[in-house]
């Protein structure tokens, strides 16, 4: 059989990006190798058969951007809702709304601040510990927002996250802990913000629908690669230790057991995402997806709901890779890794396993479009080399 012009492994936002600019523009015939039963990455989505509700299946994936060409580029191949991401986050039986805004601030404390009153309550509690001095993430955060929110509001999540006492953890973890002085409790804060209108998977199978597209799933790269290695170019978005026989050592994750199930109610819990706080709480969030799509009501099995629990620990071998854990040790690892990918011939690393970095789906997308435009269009418009 003929060969294609670019094999890219993975179909996930990356990958389809790639695939999609190439196929369209240059009219190339692309081969995408994906190992699970289905294309989209951790963006795919399922409508669960008895409740009508879109389930994400690898965590809640909510859509935003202030990339004005990502999200001209995400609107060619699906519409957005007009849905606004909130997260609400319960603490020793009480529920507050996140992030920490001003309206968290005076139900906390009991007391209604101006703007300036919590601003100067928030600097004289952080004043216990200078920034520069704090030697691990829990002085580093006491040092930012001050001890009685971090008890509460950072201190058990992080140590569930982490499965970690966050004097254990590195300060560098957190940067910045955001307060807002305000009662704006919009969970981000881009240009642009929404839900796929017909699904995640309507959007990401659009993608790939194209006659030079061949997507060939449940095909481990590692099985057909001599087909391909040395002989096409290649586009690689899976683990980039896992690539190289982790010859330099495994790069760690922490990864998320999603727990799902349908309750008898027609509400669990009124919104979409429930952060638990408390220690205490095996779990660190529950998802009610009906919540994400409240357009689709009448579409949804009335007395009925579908909900996740997420547990978050450290990956195994075989277990999904989520969030890099990103120690000194991955860091040193990934700079070995760096070196051999760059003298590895034809092949490009892309994606967030590829590179080893968290990206949120408007930055797959955004870092694919400039893979195309600054290697991928050179390459095969003017013969530039691929490295
Ligand atoms: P992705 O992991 O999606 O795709 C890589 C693909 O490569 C996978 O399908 C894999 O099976 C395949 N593959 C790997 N090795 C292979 C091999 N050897 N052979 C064949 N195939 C192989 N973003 C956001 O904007 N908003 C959000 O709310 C969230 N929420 C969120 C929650 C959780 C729990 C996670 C982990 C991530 C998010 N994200 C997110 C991020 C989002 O999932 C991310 O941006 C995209 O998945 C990135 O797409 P990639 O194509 O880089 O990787």
């Amino acid at each position: 059989t003929q060969q294609p012009d670019l094999v890219i492994v993975g179909a996930g936002l990356f990958g389809l990006t790639i695939a999609e600019r190439c196929a369209e523009e240059l009219g190339l015939r692309v081969l995408i190798l994906e190992r699970r039963h289905h294309l989209g990455g951790n963006a795919y989505s399922e409508f669960d058969p008895e409740t009508g509700v879109e389930v994400h299946k690898y965590g809640a994936h909510l859509f935003h951007t202030s990339n004005e060409r990502v999200w001209q580029y995400a609107n060619r191949f699906t519409s957005f809702t007009d849905y606004k991401h909130r997260v609400f986050g319960k603490y020793q039986g009480q529920v507050y709304s996140l992030p920490m805004n001003l309206g968290l601030i005076n139900q906390f404390f009991g007391k209604s601040h101006t703007p300036d009153e919590a601003r100067a309550l928030i600097a004289e509690q952080s004043s216990e510990i200078a920034t520069e001095d704090a030697s691990n993430l829990e002085e580093k955060a006491i040092s930012l927002i001050g001890r009685p929110l971090y008890e509460a509001f950072i201190k058990g999540y992080t140590a569930k996250q982490w499965q970690t006492d966050p004097t254990e953890l590195s300060a560098e973890i957190i940067t910045r802990l955001p307060v807002r002085y305000t009662f704006q409790n919009g969970w981000f804060s881009d240009t642009y913000e929404g839900l796929p209108v017909d699904g995640y998977t309507a959007w990401l199978t659009k993608m790939a629908d194209h006659p030079n597209i061949e997507v060939r799933l449940e095909t481990d790269f590692f099985a057909v690669a001599d087909d391909y290695k040395g002989k096409v170019p290649i586009v690689y978005t899976g683990p980039v230790d896992e690539y190289f026989g982790n010859s330099e050592g495994r790069l760690s994750w922490r990864t998320v057991d999603l727990e799902e199930s349908v309750v008898d109610t027609g509400d669990f819990q009124g919104t979409g995402v429930v952060n638990y706080n408390d220690q205490e709480v095996p779990y660190t969030r529950i998802i009610e997806f009906k919540h994400f799509h409240p357009e689709r009501e009448k579409t949804h099995l009335p007395g009925k709901s579908v909900i996740v629990h997420e547990y978050s620990r450290f990956a195994e071998e075989g277990d999904e890779p989520y969030y890099p854990v990103n120690t000194a040790d991955d860091r040193a690892k990934l700079l070995k890794y760096r070196e051999l990918a760059k003298s590895e011939p034809m092949v490009l690393f892309g994606g967030r396993l590829g590179t080893y970095k968290y990206l949120d789906m408007h930055m797959a997308i955004g870092a694919a479009l400039s893979m195309y435009d600054n290697k991928l269009k050179p390459h095969f418009t003017e013969g530039a080399e691929l490295t």
